[in-house]
């Protein structure tokens, strides 16, 4: 169980999330959804901690984790994967290699950089990367894929954490809809048969109210709507995204036509840089 209580994050003054509480039970499968701004990814990054709260508390079974620093807090980092719009990998190394680095919470920064993995972990590899049917690019070179194979590989990745918690930030807001459906179907998959929590932040309503079992409506960083996708009336979707909410409900609209513009939040070389430091001087 994730337990979110009273958890806000303020920037200059002004709540990007205001005070949320929220109880997630092991293995549901929540939509965030919100116009832009909304604080869709300021939630996701607060709870694996790229951003530090600025109130409240995350409990995870019970656990505090708030205030985990050091070892903790990237043992944290690998209970929690993340996915990211733009798939953040590196494209001048091999898939395989790229699917590995999720070994980086486990494995030690320094030994992931050099790239020394041990035979079992390289199996591992294979394994993820072929049950989301991507084992045959192990070798390729991933700026070769295409854009719905390198969410495939990322979630490998991020699997090879060997999480408990799936956070995804617009997975397939750069992806056509067939590959949206590839890679949603994927997330999908994991969580029923592994039974891992997935957080996933969806541009789109239809995407949202496919695949989820929870809807979460944020506006202005607060909590308007959570509750079942049949709950989710035309009203409700009016009063999350004000003007678009016809857009956002109607079917027709694809994750490309309301996406493609580049992720603000990525997991940049700070952030690698902060798992460095942590890992040499927890
Ligand atoms: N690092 C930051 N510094 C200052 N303000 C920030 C920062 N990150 C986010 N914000 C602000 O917090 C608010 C919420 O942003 P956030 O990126 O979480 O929204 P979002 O719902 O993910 O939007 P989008 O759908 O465009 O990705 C916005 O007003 C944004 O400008
Ligand atoms: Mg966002």
């Amino acid at each position: 169980m994730l337990k979110i209580e009273s958890l806000s994050k303020t920037f200059n003054n002004r709540d990007a999330v205001s005070s949320l509480n929220l109880k997630i039970p092991q293995g549901q499968m929540v939509g965030v959804i919100g116009r832009s701004g909304a604080g869709k990814s300021t939630f996701l990054r607060m709870l694996n901690r790229l951003a530090e709260p600025s109130k409240g508390q995350i409990l995870f079974n019970d656990q505090d984790i708030t205030h985990l620093k050091g070892r903790k807090l990237l043992e944290w980092r690998a209970t929690c994967g993340m996915i990211f719009q733009q798939f953040n990998l590196v494209g001048r190394l091999d898939v395989i290699t790229n699917v590995l680095t999720g070994r980086l919470y486990h494995h030690g920064f320094l030994a992931s950089m050099l790239r020394i993995f041990t035979e079992e972990e390289r199996a591992l590899a294979i394994r993820a990367l072929d049950r989301l049917g991507m084992a045959h690019t192990a070798l390729q070179q991933t700026d070769t894929l295409s854009g719905g194979q390198m969410q495939r590989v990322a979630i490998a990745r991020a699997m090879m954490q060997q999480p408990k918690i799936l956070l995804a930030d617009e997975p397939i807001a750069s992806l056509d809809p067939m590959n949206a459906k590839i890679v949603m179907d994927a997330l999908r998959t994991i969580n029923r048969e592994n039974g891992i929590t997935v957080l996933c932040n969806l541009h789109t309503l239809d995407t949202a109210r496919t695949y989820c079992d929870r809807i979460i409506g944020l506006k202005d960083g607060h909590l308007v709507f959570d509750g079942l996708p049949s709950q989710l009336t035309l009203d409700t979707a009016r009063d999350i995204y004000g003007a678009e909410a016809e857009d956002a409900f109607s079917e027709a609209t694809t994750s490309t036509a309301l996406g493609g513009e580049p992720a603000k939040q990525r997991l940049t070389e700070k952030d690698l840089q902060e798992n460095a430091r942590l890992e040499m001087d927890p």
